[in-house]
């Protein structure tokens, strides 16, 4: 069982200059909340207490004043710098003594996913004990993201990054997980064209070796990923729906960490004076009457 997810919060998030010349994009608000708090709720609901953020240098102050107290959220998190962006994969080559030799998983920090089905769907797979999972969404944007192609019996052929025509449209999303053997794969991937490590190489030596897990997120699931302000806007927007309809909130950490049983009502209490006068506060005062 996955104990610890990497939660990469890294990157120029060039895309998004000026914005991001001053903090990291993982931090900007989607809606109500800053980006980050999406994947690392989803990690959360699926059982995860023990979270890595890696982040770009004098950033820890930012995060760590967005989070506050763990304690209060029932979660350890550590942070590993990332002094200059050299793609995913270096992610398991820099948190090397943090994972101990032991399977894990990397969520991106810009990534949201949302469905009922989603969390049984992606506990149960964090059960594995060898080799690598991804999580396949369809798309019609295929030449953004890693792409996976299938032979004639539908078997997994390869895994593309960004290609300019593919005949499938099955995408790879910012969520993966890897057994014990991921750092030292990582170390011997050479930079591509784009001089970064990609994990699609990293996926791909996996696949070689018939280690590959595909797992299919159904269409009635929503998965968004947030690389440019139209991005930005379409998951804040879709937020902002449910949570209007619903009276729930999405990716709300405190109710998460109250349901599993990690916090008790007077950590909900912190919770509020620390969000202060919020709309977020009503929210969780709502959570313990
Ligand atoms: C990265 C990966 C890509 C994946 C995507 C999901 O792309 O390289 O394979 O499909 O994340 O968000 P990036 O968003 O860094 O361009």
């Amino acid at each position: 069982m996955i104990k610890k997810v990497i939660i990469l919060c890294g990157g120029t998030g060039s895309r998004m200059f000026p914005v991001t010349k001053a903090v990291n994009k993982q931090l900007l608000p989607v809606y109500d909340k800053p980006m980050f708090y999406y994947p690392l709720s989803l990690m959360m609901l699926c059982g995860v207490k023990e979270f890595v953020f890696i982040i770009n240098k004098n950033q820890e102050i930012n995060f760590k004043n967005a989070l506050g107290n763990t304690k209060d959220l029932g979660i350890k998190v550590d942070f590993i710098i990332q002094e200059k962006p050299k793609g995913l994969p270096e992610a398991f080559i820099i948190t090397e003594e943090l994972i101990k030799s032991k399977s894990i998983a990397m969520i991106l920090g810009d990534n949201f996913f949302f469905g009922n089905m989603l969390t049984p769907i992606i506990k149960n797979s964090f059960k594995i004990k060898r080799g690598c999972n991804i999580y396949l969404y369809p798309s019609n944007n295929t030449s953004a993201y890693g792409v996976v192609e299938f032979d004639k019996k539908n078997k997994v052929k390869r895994i593309v990054e960004k290609p300019k025509k593919s005949k499938s449209n099955l995408i790879i999303t910012g969520l993966y997980l890897f057994d014990e053997k991921v750092s030292d794969y990582a170390k011997k991937l050479k930079p591509s064209k784009r001089k970064e490590l990609e994990i699609v190489d990293l996926i791909n030596i996996y696949k070689r070796k018939n280690m590959l897990n595909i797992i299919k997120l159904g269409r009635g699931s929503a998965w968004m990923d947030v690389g440019n302000f139209s991005d930005l806007h379409s998951v804040s927007n879709f937020i902002e729906n449910i949570e209007h309809r619903q009276s729930y909130k999405i990716g709300c950490i405190e109710e998460i960490a109250l349901n599993n049983g990690w916090i008790n009502k007077r950590k909900i209490k912190n919770r509020i004076k620390f969000n202060k006068n919020a709309n977020y506060s009503n929210y969780l005062k709502s959570l313990i009457r």
